[in-house]
């Protein structure tokens, strides 16, 4: 439609029918064929729903969806949209957000994004609520598993990459579908970890750290946006004015859709900062927020009575409403409404195969090895392995957002994953050894007890079966129920019932590799004592464990760099390596009183960001800068060696940091990551990795909130993680 075709239609709309494009509704209150079945809301008319309705949220069934698309426009001149969580995957379902930001691969990263796009829009999917990219430097809080880690740099370049990926070249095409950055503002760093609660953070800390991914995501033209439903500075995100319209729209020009997050706006009533859900509906139009989630405050009830009362003009209605319409037109709806409802069956076979080869090979570049003493990794393929642990019995390692529908591929078993490889000749054997969780956890989700009330026999025959091996690979880690919405947890450990089968197979054999499954950093102080070999594999999606296979049998190398801190203990969180100079810091280990440190650990994490290690081993040397001096506008080239001094060929993650050393009365980081490249490099070869360094990259908001690079001196560090400090120049802006 033409932007007149587009202006005309609206105005041909009634303020029922408009109300309706702000409204969206649950699935469930809708029969088979699409009628209406049941009161959704008390304030909803729902005879008028079908007609009116704009977009429903999660409905799992491309018939149900395309008979409801033919029912609403017998109705209606305007096509609805079905907006789904598809948050790592649709059939084939890639390793959680954690774990692609520990890829370091942009491209890769895209590469799931673009394949998501188009098993959803085949199935009937038009708008995904991803990606989710909210910095938490708090592992405590349960959707750590959803964001892309600690950094701001690295989590800006995920969320550009994703919503590139989903979005594709135009949205136009029938397998892209409209990305939903969430959530807007600040909603990782609730103050005690506790998800949903409250955040209060000063501007200058919001604008250097936590915004800059959601800014990248509107700058790479995300449709749509998700607000948040924690506090900001004691005002609902949801209805913050500075936020949503002052940063959001004034200063960053976004021009897509704002939608609430589930319930957030009725929230506002229960924060006790408004009189009445009409109040709510007043400000959300002030803030600009088009569609209400699951609200009912954006019905006639409320939203119709700001009218009468005067409170909400029909031109700010007609502003949101023109926005959803524009999107609805972007996607080519009008042109088409049905050009969503392909069916699955429309991916041929071939590329599926390449969904899954994407798929596994992001299961080793996300997959991170922490430790590997005596070089246990990789296997041989000759030698006698068990492997031990609740993971033993689990196919499915995603996380709830994929398994809400029943459309996501499972994957392997671990023996059916060892099996497909003819070439493996050892002997392999398999035990549960435990379950998850110990009986007397209270949990509302609770997993499965894989030994049947049996474990003392589960125990005893993985420990008969780890005398007997040469090597162990301990399958384990955290249950999906402990992360996630509302999963926040005060120690972030691994469940004590399977430390203690892993203490028990330590007595018997040394030759431990572990495998963890975590949906967040964990501690493993004491683990890293008992394992030789760790790899960290988060929740690596439908083919975990061929890719876990392998890495474990040397066909590919782990690759993955780690993108939070890994405390050495709980009490350690919030914990990141972008912290400020206090005047109190000294160095690590030297017990004096008064200097910035716990009594009882140390400051620095097990294994810092940007960390992991290699089958193989890089040396960098001859770090040199083009100039020791940049001028403003221009660019000076840092350059580094990098050689594979190993056995084997392997991928380098190449890191540049930056120290600001000197600013106007704002202490600035010790280091913030600006640039990377993930490089390979065959076994014996060496390669030089230059970046450029610009202003734009040592800007930071100053003290006056300015966004500003100050002249001076700063330094720059290349290497291997946050904490290498062994290659660095300094130089100068002018
Ligand atoms: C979550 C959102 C999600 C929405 C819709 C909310 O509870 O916070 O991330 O997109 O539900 O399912």
């Amino acid at each position: 439609m033409t932007k007149h075709e587009l202006k005309e239609l609206l105005n041909s709309l009634t303020l029922k029918e408009k109300i309706g494009q702000m409204f969206q509704a649950l699935p469930h209150i809708f029969g088979e064929d699409g009628a209406i079945t049941g009161i959704f809301d008390e304030n909803v008319e729902t005879d008028d729903i079908i007609a009116t309705v704009g977009s429903i949220l999660n409905m799992y069934d491309t018939e149900r969806m395309k008979k409801l698309q033919e029912q609403h426009l017998k109705y209606s001149k305007i096509p609805l949209l079905f907006m789904n969580d598809i948050i790592h995957g649709f059939n084939t379902i890639f390793p959680i957000s954690p774990a692609l930001a520990a890829t370091f691969n942009p491209r890769l990263i895209k590469e799931t994004a673009r394949i998501t796009a188009k098993e959803s829009a085949a199935f009937g999917i038009n708008v995904t609520f991803s990606p989710m990219v909210d910095i938490s430097r708090d592992a405590r809080w349960g959707r750590v598993c959803e964001g892309y880690g600690e950094d701001t740099y690295l989590s800006s370049i995920c969320s550009k990459s994703m919503v590139e990926g989903y979005q594709g070249e135009s949205l136009q095409n029938d397998d892209t579908i409209a990305a939903c950055v969430k959530h807007f503002a600040l909603y990782g760093a609730p103050y005690d970890g506790r998800d949903y609660n409250n955040v209060d953070m000063s501007e200058r800390m919001m604008r250097n750290d936590y915004l800059p991914p959601y800014k990248a995501a509107v700058d790479a033209n995300v449709a749509m946006i998700m607000t948040a439903f924690n506090t900001i500075n004691g005002t609902p995100a949801t209805i913050n004015h500075h936020t949503n319209v002052d940063i959001l729209r004034d200063e960053w020009g976004f021009d897509g859709v704002s939608i609430t997050d589930y319930g957030s706006a009725k929230m506002c009533l229960s924060a006790g900062v408004v009189d009445n859900h009409t109040e709510t509906a007043q400000l959300l139009i002030e803030n600009k927020v088009d569609i209400d989630m699951m609200g009912g405050v954006y019905g006639l009830k409320y939203l119709g009575e700001a009218v009468k009362s005067g409170t909400v003009s029909i031109e700010q209605i007609d502003e949101c409403v023109m926005r959803i319409l524009k999107l609805k037109n972007k996607l080519g709806l009008f042109e088409n409404p049905y050009k969503y409802f392909k069916g699955s069956d429309s991916i041929s076979e071939s590329e599926r195969v390449n969904h899954r080869a994407i798929a596994r090979q992001s299961v080793s570049e996300s997959s991170t090895l922490v430790k590997n003493d005596d070089s246990l990794l990789p296997i041989a393929k000759d030698k006698k392995v068990a492997f031990i642990g609740p993971f033993v019995e689990k196919n499915d390692l995603t996380t709830h957002w994929a398994q809400i529908h029943g459309e996501r591929e499972i994957g392997l078993y671990i023996n059916e994953a060892v099996n497909s490889f003819p070439e493996l000749k050892g002997e392999y054997s398999y035990s549960i050894g435990c379950p998850y969780l110990s009986d007397d956890k209270e949990l509302s989700e609770k997993p499965e007890n894989p030994c049947e009330n049996n474990a003392k026999l589960y125990e005893k025959e993985a420990i008969e079966q780890a005398k007997k091996a040469d090597t162990i690979v301990m399958l384990m880690g955290e249950p999906h129920e402990l992360f996630g919405e509302s999963g926040s947890r005060t120690e972030i450990t691994i469940p004590e019932v399977q430390m203690a089968l892993l203490r028990k197979i330590n007595e018997v054999n040394k030759n431990i590799v572990v495998v963890l499954f975590n949906g967040r950093p964990l501690v493993l102080s004491e683990l890293s004592e008992l394992a030789k070999s760790i790899i960290i594999s988060w929740y690596p999606g439908s083919q975990g464990y061929l890719g876990i296979c392998d890495m474990l049998f040397g066909y590919t190398s782990p690759s993955g760099r780690l993108p939070f801190s890994f405390p050495r203990k709980s009490g350690q969180v919030p914990l990141f390596y972008s912290n400020i100079a206090t005047g109190h810091d000294h160095p690590e280990g030297q017990f004096h009183k008064y200097v910035l440190r716990y009594i009882d650990t140390l400051n620095s994490p097990l294994y810092p960001f940007g960390y992991g290690l290699s089958y193989t081993e890089f040396e960098y040397s001859n770090l040199s800068l083009s100039s020791s001096t940049l001028k403003r506008g221009e660019k000076i080239t840092v350059s580094i060696d990098v050689e594979n001094i190993g056995n084997h060929d392997g991928f380098e993650t190449v890191q540049l940091y930056i120290r600001d050393v000197k600013s106007r009365l704002v202490a600035r980081p010790l280091k913030e990551l600006k640039a990377f490249e993930k490089k390979f490099i065959k076994s014996g070869e060496k390669k030089t990795v230059k970046f450029e360094i610009a202003e734009e990259m040592l800007k930071f908001y100053d003290k006056d909130c300015k966004f500003n690079a100050e002249n001076g001196e700063f330094i720059v560090y290349i290497g291997s993680h946050s904490l290498d400090d062994s290659n660095s120049a300094n130089f100068e802006l002018v």
